[in-house]
């Protein structure tokens, strides 16, 4: 089975608990088992990484990659950066440095284009295939069925 990650950044630990109104109340714990459970039917052996800190992050992606290079096949990542997406340039540039074996797929719960306006912007979705953002915990699962769709049209 193909191996697919879930990152996930600063504070989306306390989905469930922060901002109900934007993020609902379901706990990430069972967000994330819900998402591996979809993951896993699709036929991707689902890693969940959750970190508060740009470095363990970005020490993450960088391990991903070489293991894809060892294994010899891309290793897709859904990535959720929180409020790193508005500012990480250290984050964008992991993901740009990975990118050719770790193709990521950004997700957020809220529809950042319809808050703040410092929202609006995603260094991070710059390095990224894609984003989708607004469709609460069903934005991960959204993110597996479109690796599944560029996996079968053989693009990862
Ligand atoms: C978020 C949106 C970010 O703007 C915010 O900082 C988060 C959560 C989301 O999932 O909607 O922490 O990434």
């Amino acid at each position: 089975m193909r191996k697919l990650s879930i990152v996930n950044g600063p504070n989306t630990n306390f989905f469930g608990i922060r901002n109900k109104e934007q993020y609902g109340s379901v706990t990430y714990e069972s967000m994330m088992e819900e998402a591996v459970a979809y993951g896993e039917q699709r036929g991707f052996a689902v890693e969940v990484f959750q970190s508060n800190g740009e470095g363990p992050l970005i020490d993450y992606l960088q391990k991903l990659y070489h293991e894809a290079q060892a294994a010899g096949s891309a290793i897709p990542v859904v990535i959720n950066p929180g409020a790193f997406t508005h500012y990480s340039i250290a984050l964008m540039d992991a993901l740009e440095s990975v990118h050719d074996l770790v193709p990521a797929v950004e997700v957020h719960l809220s529809n950042v284009h319809a808050r703040e306006e410092f929202r609006h912007v995603s260094w991070t979705a710059r390095e990224c295939i894609g984003q989708i953002a607004g469709f609460g915990k069903e934005g991960y699962k959204l993110a597996i069925d479109a690796f599944k769709a560029l996996e079968a049209e053989g693009r990862i």
